[in-house]
């Protein structure tokens, strides 16, 4: 075997080792907790999926949400995202949160916000959120805190802040991310969200990571 092959060798034995540690520690979380470690997502019934249509990427989910809207991005990062939405959707209001915008691109965000729509706020998303009045917003999208916890919260606040006919997408829906190999609560509390008030799911966007996005509704 050459050097190269024995690089890819000990590399593999490397990964095969930490995912028997992970495996055997999930385990043993169950044995101690009664609890599985990862988030599991409810099963829903075909009311909550029914119409459902399903996207190769977010960016084809930007293309279908209402235009010259009222909108908010719930966690930007970068703000690589909050472009994509100026460039789609023409907002006529973007409410932008975050904790940090320490990280977040003025320089490039301007160049795309000529209009001006953007309103930047650096604060927790609920505290945020709870400021504007009740069904304020056509739409709000979900990329903050992806715990459980977190999700659910973000949920329950975007819940009285969009229209009736208005929509909630979450991004990262999913139990686990293979990036950051971290648990991910996304899937669950947004199953639990459409069970517990009765909202469907409208769009479902694919990602080459399974870090999909949904997009979804109340079901009446
Ligand atoms: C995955 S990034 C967002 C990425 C962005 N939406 C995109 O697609 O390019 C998640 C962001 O959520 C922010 N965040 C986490 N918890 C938050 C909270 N409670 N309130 C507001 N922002 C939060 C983090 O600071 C981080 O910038």
């Amino acid at each position: 075997m050459n050097q190269h092959g024995k690089e890819i060798e000990a590399l593999t034995l490397k990964i095969n080792k930490a995912r028997r540690n992970l495996r055997e520690g999930t385990r043993e979380w169950k044995e101690k907790t009664g609890s599985p470690y990862i988030d599991y997502a409810l099963r829903l019934e075909n009311k909550h999926l029914d119409g459902c249509v399903l996207l190769p990427d977010r960016l084809e989910l930007l293309k279908l949400l209402p235009k010259k809207a009222l909108c908010c991005e719930v966690g930007t990062d970068q703000g690589r995202f909050a472009r994509q939405i100026i460039k789609s959707c023409f907002p006529k209001e973007l409410v932008i949160v975050d904790i940090s915008f320490e990280r977040f691109e003025y320089d490039e965000f301007r160049e795309v916000d000529v209009q001006g729509a953007a309103k930047t706020y650096e604060m927790d998303s609920v505290e945020c959120l709870s400021s504007f009045p009740e069904r304020y917003f056509d739409w709000i999208y979900i990329d903050g805190d992806h715990s459980y916890e977190g999700a659910k919260r973000d949920l329950n606040i975007a819940m009285n802040k969009v229209k009736n006919e208005g929509y909630i997408v979450c991004n990262d829906y999913t139990t686990w991310s293979v990036s950051s190999m971290t648990k991910c609560g996304v899937a669950r509390a947004v199953n639990e969200f459409c069970l517990n008030f009765n909202w469907k799911f409208v769009y479902f966007a694919l990602q080459g990571n399974m870090y999909y996005d949904v997009a979804i509704k109340r079901l009446y």
